[in-house]
């Protein structure tokens, strides 16, 4: 009985998830895109070293630093003084999304060192007060509305260079920051996104007088989709359910199955040892075209989102390695784009295998891991009626469906070393093979 009744009330509340979703057609959107481009620019590119960071404080506030490259402060905030990016083209980078396969873009406007990427009235630390001294967010914002890519703005609510921040009862900074909020959401017509990155110090009513923030947000622009870091501080645990925001957002690392509440993997196209490479890292080196596919599918897989980032240099070219990388996963999603896009995570749980999406009564087999060139996955409810090898349609893939399991089979050579994405076509709705939207176990073969 008590079992039946907790079923039930997960399940009602499953459901009220599930109804509220369909009604959030932004973040239905947002979902559907699957794939989308992060960027982290400003003056600290002039360096080659960490965003924020890499700059050593000679007064720390909540900055721990970054081992990687450290500039010391007085030398870090005068880095602006030599940012000239002369061949800043938001046009091309917004082309480089589109052809990477990417449906939105996320742009640092503030990252926690406080430099201001448009021209803000509130500080003279911005890009205005450079020999540039052009309106960056302006530029991109309205190249991707041209271009139809959602567009979203990063703007950390730490700033280690505004000398109000975290002073007192922190009242003059919240003005300052609530200030350049506004700005940001009243002057670039349609912001999609409006990406947090966490509080340093101090607590959410009072000295964040969250509220009010948020309330500012949503009052100009009222379809904005926020990530979790709104209400962050130290703990990621203790959010107040109002300002969880509308998906959650690991870190440098893939995030596990989750179809109750949507996902976004934040992901650096560079790695360092260091575990930065949001910014231009050159002593960086571009993850390999396999592990950005495997990434992009298990997240797709997951029933998450990718938000793959990108480092533009000091002259405003994101480095040709970073480019021809994102070029590559756009052939890729031109040919099997179908399998990612618009659909949702599983009904098969992902894992070694590989993993699954769907989308109406379609379900794409991404598999990455065959056991003698087969695959078993636990038994469904609907009938196959086709089943298609999507990776490569001029061959046929061999199945078997009973009531125990469904057994997929295809020779070693004509599987696909990256991703074989095997097409099942069913008789009912993919949906309904979850038991109780929790997905279906593969059992791994030892
Ligand atoms: C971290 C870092 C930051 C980066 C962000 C992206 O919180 O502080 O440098 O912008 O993650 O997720």
């Amino acid at each position: 009985m008590k079992k039946n009744l907790l079923l039930f009330f997960v399940s009602i509340c499953f459901f009220q998830a599930m109804s509220q979703q369909k009604q959030n057609a932004p973040l239905n959107k947002f979902i559907d895109a699957r794939f989308g481009l992060f960027i982290h620019w400003d003056m600290s590119s002039v360096a080659g070293t960490e965003i924020s960071w890499s700059r050593k404080a000679t007064k720390p506030l909540d900055i721990t630093g970054d081992p990687a490259g450290y500039v010391e402060d007085t030398a870090y905030d005068h880095l602006y003084e030599k940012f000239n990016p002369q061949n800043f083209h938001a046009a091309t980078w917004v082309k480089l999304a589109k052809d990477a396969g990417m449906k939105y873009i996320v742009f640092t406007a503030k990252h926690h060192g406080g430099f201001a990427m448009w021209d803000t009235k509130l500080t003279d630390y911005s890009i205005m007060h450079t020999t540039f001294a052009r309106d960056v967010v302006k530029e991109l914002a309205d190249e991707c509305h041209k271009a139809g890519l959602m567009f979203g703005l990063y703007y950390s609510q730490r700033d280690w260079h505004q000398p109000d921040y975290g002073i007192g009862d922190n009242k003059k900074y919240l003005e300052y920051m609530n200030g350049q909020l506004t700005e940001l959401l009243t002057r670039y017509g349609k912001i999609d996104i409006l990406w947090w990155d966490s509080y340093g110090h101090g607590d959410l009513e009072q000295f964040w007088q969250i509220d009010e923030t948020y309330r500012l947000v949503k009052k100009l622009q009222p379809d904005i989709l926020m990530n979790n870091r709104m209400a962050v501080l130290a703990e990621y645990n203790k959010q107040p359910a109002a300002y969880l925001g509308d998906w959650d957002t690991p870190e440098q690392r893939l995030g596990e199955f989750q179809n109750n509440r949507p996902w976004e993997s934040c992901m650096s196209l560079v790695k360092v040892p260091d575990g930065g490479g949001w910014s231009y890292r050159p002593d960086g080196s571009v993850r390999g075209y396999e592990e950005c596919i495997r990434t992009l599918v298990s997240c797709a897989t997951g029933d998450g989102n990718l938000l793959l980032d990108a480092g533009p240099d000091a002259t405003g070219v994101i480095p040709t390695d970073q480019t021809s990388r994102l070029l590559e996963m756009g052939q890729w999603l031109k040919k099997y784009g179908a399998s990612i896009y618009q659909t949702r995570g599983g009904p098969f749980h992902n894992g070694e295998w590989g993993g699954s999406t769907f989308n109406g009564k379609k379900i794409y087999l991404h598999i990455a891991t065959w056991n003698n060139n087969e695959l078993v996955l636990p038994a469904l409810k609907s009938k196959i009626v086709r089943v298609t090898n999507f990776t490569d349609p001029a061959n046929t893939v061999a199945f078997t469906q009973n009531s125990t399991s469904v057994v997929i089979k295809l020779a070693g050579p004509k599987q696909d070393k990256i991703d074989t994405i095997v097409l099942l076509e069913l008789s009912d709705d993919a949906s309904k093979e979850f038991n109780s939207h929790v997905p279906l176990e593969v059992i791994p073969v030892k």
